[in-house]
């Protein structure tokens, strides 16, 4: 296998996001001549390191920072034209050269200030049932995509059109902000001028990328696809309404593109070696005592968009099936192995427990059934040796070699990679799996 060349391949969050994907692709992208981001906008973000340069990212794939990977960005995705070129400008800033590389489908949706007060608005209109958004449009931009009133990229590259329907869909916007909610409208004539500046920007970005990537797969170059957030935020089969409001699953991305599923890779879901979510919603292996605020502190576990401290807890056996099964995970990458090390038993939730002594092996449709669970965990030793920047298999320590075999009987796939701190050294290949071969020398060459 290793002597075949790189198939495409597709990485995407198995949890509540924030697995740690940035890492993942950014170490994966050398591999590929192309690297695709398929869903959702600046609610996502990472932070990639390369020695000691630090690139924050939210829009842009992490393969901009590998100077012959081409960049695109979905149909599928909602996109802040502002937030936009200030990334761009961000990396100009830290002399990533953006040229030509990277491309934004022209149907792209648009983000504005508008959608952002409406995301803002709603969300104080629900109280105690708040998802807990980013505050970013994000759902407001995709519901205007619903109601067929959105604005797509193509409007970019005339700024005449551009400012035009900006106008136009932010007025409505208002109306609804004040009618509705009750809200202060936004000041249209103030909010124009940034957003006229950011589309003389993105203007020559905007492209038809279904043929290109068609074009990268005819040369047989193969591409990877990085999907935003993760399974159990998924709008369809996550823990619904406590969602985004985009599909993670990996097969949405040949829509998002224009090109068909045979296009799509193998799919290495990535998840932590204990669980996080951010925002509100069911969370059932949450642990709200001391071993959670371990985990948080030695995890740096606040978010890298709103910095809001995220909710630890063990990991989930019910939930990860469930985004290996809906989602189609072939193989499994592990990270912040070593935010465990030292922790004397380590929980691993196996089952859901209802009051009536309901066993559930499986995460039910509806978010109240799901809030009230209650975890069966079993109990694992821990590792008094640290994993912290282990970089052979065989130097894990016992204790964590057993943990993610563990991982790997209980969940039927193999854990092909698994990170061990935040450096990109600090990551190992694992095993001997298809997927193990393929990713080898991707990795070892990054
Ligand atoms: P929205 O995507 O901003 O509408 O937020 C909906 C829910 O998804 C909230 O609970 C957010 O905290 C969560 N969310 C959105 N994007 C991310 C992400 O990239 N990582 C983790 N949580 C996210």
């Amino acid at each position: 296998m290793s002597q075949q060349k790189t198939p495409s391949l597709m990485v995407i969050g198995g949890q509540w996001g924030d697995e740690g994907k940035g890492k993942i692709v950014d170490l994966l992208s050398g591999g590929f001549s192309a690297v695709v981001r398929y869903n959702g906008g600046n609610n996502a973000g990472h932070t990639v390191r390369v020695g000691e340069r630090h690139f924050a990212l939210h829009l842009i794939p992490s393969g901009i920072i590998h100077p012959a990977v081409q960049c695109y960005m979905g149909a599928n995705m909602v996109i802040d034209p502002i937030a936009l070129k200030d990334e761009l400008e961000g990396l100009a800033g830290q002399r990533v050269a953006v040229d030509g590389r990277l491309s934004i489908s022209t149907r792209a949706a648009l983000i504005l200030p508008t959608h952002q007060a409406l995301d803002t608005a709603r969300e104080g209109s629900r109280g105690v049932k708040a998802i807990g958004t980013t505050g970013r449009g994000i759902g407001p931009a995709y519901q205007d995509v619903a109601q067929r009133r959105g604005l797509r990229a193509w409007i970019l590259r005339d700024q005449k059109t551009f400012e035009a329907y900006c106008q136009s869909l932010m007025e409505t916007h208002n109306r609804e902000l004040e009618t509705v909610f009750g809200a202060e409208p936004v000041n249209v004539a103030e909010a124009t001028p940034p957003l006229v500046e950011a589309q003389r920007v993105l203007a020559p970005l905007v492209a038809d990328i279904g043929p290109r990537i068609r074009a990268h797969h005819d040369r047989g170059e193969a591409v990877l696809f990085e999907g935003a957030q993760g399974v159990m935020l998924d709008v369809v089969w996550g823990t619904y309404p406590y969602v985004t409001s985009s599909s993670c699953l990996p097969a949405s991305a040949a829509p998002s593109c224009g090109i068909g599923p045979a296009h799509l890779g193998d799919v290495i879901g990535v998840m932590k070696a204990y669980v996080t979510r951010v925002g509100g919603g069911p969370f059932p292996s949450e642990d709200h005592g001391a071993a959670g605020e371990t985990i948080r502190e030695r995890g740096h576990e606040f978010g890298t968009t709103t910095g809001r401290p995220r909710r630890c807890g063990w990991f989930d056996l019910v939930a990860a099936r469930h985004a290996i099964e809906v989602a189609g995970i072939d193989a499994l990458a592990i990270t912040k192995l070593d935010v465990l090390d030292g922790i004397e038993t380590l929980k691993v939730a196996v089952a859901y427990e209802l009051d009536d002594g309901t066993v559930l092996d499986h995460v039910p449709a509806d978010a109240e059934t799901l809030a009230k669970v209650r975890p069966r965990y079993r109990e694992i030793s821990g590792w008094r040796n640290p994993c912290e920047g282990v970089v052979e298999e065989e130097s894990l320590p016992v204790e964590a070699e057993a943990y993610l075999q563990f991982l790997e009987r209980q969940l039927g796939v193999p854990v092909v990679i698994v990170s061990t701190g935040p450096r990109r050294s600090e990551t190992m290949t694992r095993g001997t799996s298809a997927l193990a071969q393929v990713v080898r020398p991707i990795l070892e060459n990054a």
